[in-house]
């Protein structure tokens, strides 16, 4: 039996193959943010002469990418992303994801949003018949907090304000107080939603004022997913 550590580093190496048989040399990769993603980083840090840069979903990544030695460019510079690589919290059939556990959810939808492939990386315990068991994170403005945990209320789920787990001084943030993106923004983590139509929740949620991002990916589903389990690493296209 493998481990969950064992299980990621295992779609790590397969998601470092498939980047480097498929993306041409000299191209601008994004990368994601996770434990996952962080396998991933170090999966292909050997083959960084590949890459002529990558693009990062925040700044723990930037950290880690630029230890290695990789140049992250500002994705205002960058004309096109081939593919970008991430983990997911969950994975549906159809490919649709909730992300954001990380609290990275902004930038890796806009970093999504720029790359022709998505290409999720994760063990099976992230694969689920219908999204909603991993509660679902909002990325907020700070002063709508009232106003958008009210309204995500009315769609049936129990909301909660993310608390900061450690201090960030760079960010001003101690354990009792809420947690603080990298840009800034609180979230919201919204649980006991059953997701049965992710797109219509993910653009309903869009439209409340205050709301930054859903870490519901629909829009910008997988369209690769690359799964492990104990039988080794299945690639799933969607
Ligand atoms: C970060 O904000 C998230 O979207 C991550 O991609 C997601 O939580 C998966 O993380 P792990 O690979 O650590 O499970």
């Amino acid at each position: 039996m493998y481990t969950q550590d064992q299980l990621k580093a295992m779609v790590a190496e397969a998601a470092k193959d498939e980047v480097l048989k498929n993306m041409a040399p000299g191209g601008i990769l994004g990368v994601g943010t996770g434990s996952t993603a962080n396998l991933f980083i170090d999966a292909i840090a050997p083959h960084r002469a590949h890459f002529a840069g990558v693009v990062s979903s925040s700044q723990a990544s930037t950290e880690r990418l630029q230890k290695h030695g990789f140049k992250v460019l500002d994705s205002n510079s960058v004309p096109s992303l081939p593919m970008y690589v991430d983990g997911a919290d969950e994975i549906d059939p159809a490919g649709h994801m909730i992300k954001g556990g990380g609290g990275a959810l902004t930038r890796e939808k806009i970093i999504a949003s720029m790359a022709k492939q998505f290409i999720c990386i994760c063990d099976s315990s992230k694969q689920v018949s219908v999204l909603g068991n991993f509660a679902l994170p909002v990325e907020i403005i700070p002063l709508s907090r009232g106003i958008v945990t009210q309204e995500l209320t009315k769609l049936g789920g129990t909301v909660t304000l993310r608390m900061a787990k450690e201090t960030r001084s760079d960010l001003g943030q101690t354990p009792s107080q809420p947690y603080v993106t990298d840009n800034g923004g609180w979230i919201l983590d919204v649980a006991g939603l059953k997701i049965s139509n992710p797109l219509a929740l993910e653009s309903q949620i869009n439209q409340i004022a205050g709301v930054i991002t859903v870490g519901l990916f629909a829009k910008e589903k997988a369209n690769i997913l690359l799964v492990s389990n104990a039988s080794g690493v299945s690639r799933i296209t969607f």
